[in-house]
């Protein structure tokens, strides 16, 4: 099998991981380490729907370590995604400016394709044509699903179609 390249969304999520550790759980919507357990494994299952559907699977997980970077930053948890703007673009200029060392930057082509999948991704019912939108919305929605959260609605019809697409269900 080819060797996927994969190096600069691993450095973002060393970065990520080391900045995300030291916060501690006061005034949080959400457990620090539910972020942090999230943003590993959606970024794994990102790249496996991105395997399956044939899109950028850097790219894609890409934009799952980063979909939930205001509840951690700015401890929003209603409009996370809409408010996600300003910590997403603080993230890539630290890994840019920084912390890739030698490695390719994330560059603006790619960080408008994020932006859009992040700013929207809580509308789990809309569907649209946009695939990281789709990839996003679907792999937030199986991730939350494997770590035995209640799924209904959208969020169930959206796990079933991607475990059913895996030849899972
Ligand atoms: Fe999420």
């Amino acid at each position: 099998m080819d060797k996927l390249n994969v190096k600069r969304s691993s450095r973002l999520l060393v970065m990520l991981y080391n900045e995300w550790r030291k916060h501690e759980n006061i005034e949080r919507p959400l457990k620090i380490e539910w972020n942090v357990m999230h943003m590993f494994s959606s970024s794994q299952l990102a790249k496996l729907y991105a395997l399956k559907y044939e899109i950028d699977f850097e790219l894609c997980s890409i934009i799952a370590i980063l979909h939930d970077i205001a509840v951690v930053e700015g401890k929003f948890k209603s409009d996370h995604d809409s408010l996600a703007q300003k910590y997403v673009l603080g993230a890539i200029n630290r890994y840019n400016n920084e912390y890739r060392k030698k490695l390719d930057p994330i560059t603006d082509e790619e960080i408008e394709i994020i932006l859009s999948a992040i700013s929207v991704h809580s509308d789990k019912e809309i569907f649209s044509n946009n695939r990281y939108v789709e990839m996003l919305k679907n792999v937030d929605s199986v991730d939350r699903y494997l770590y035995g959260i209640k799924t209904e609605e959208a969020y169930s019809t959206r796990t079933e179609s991607f475990l059913k697409d895996l030849n899972i269900l």
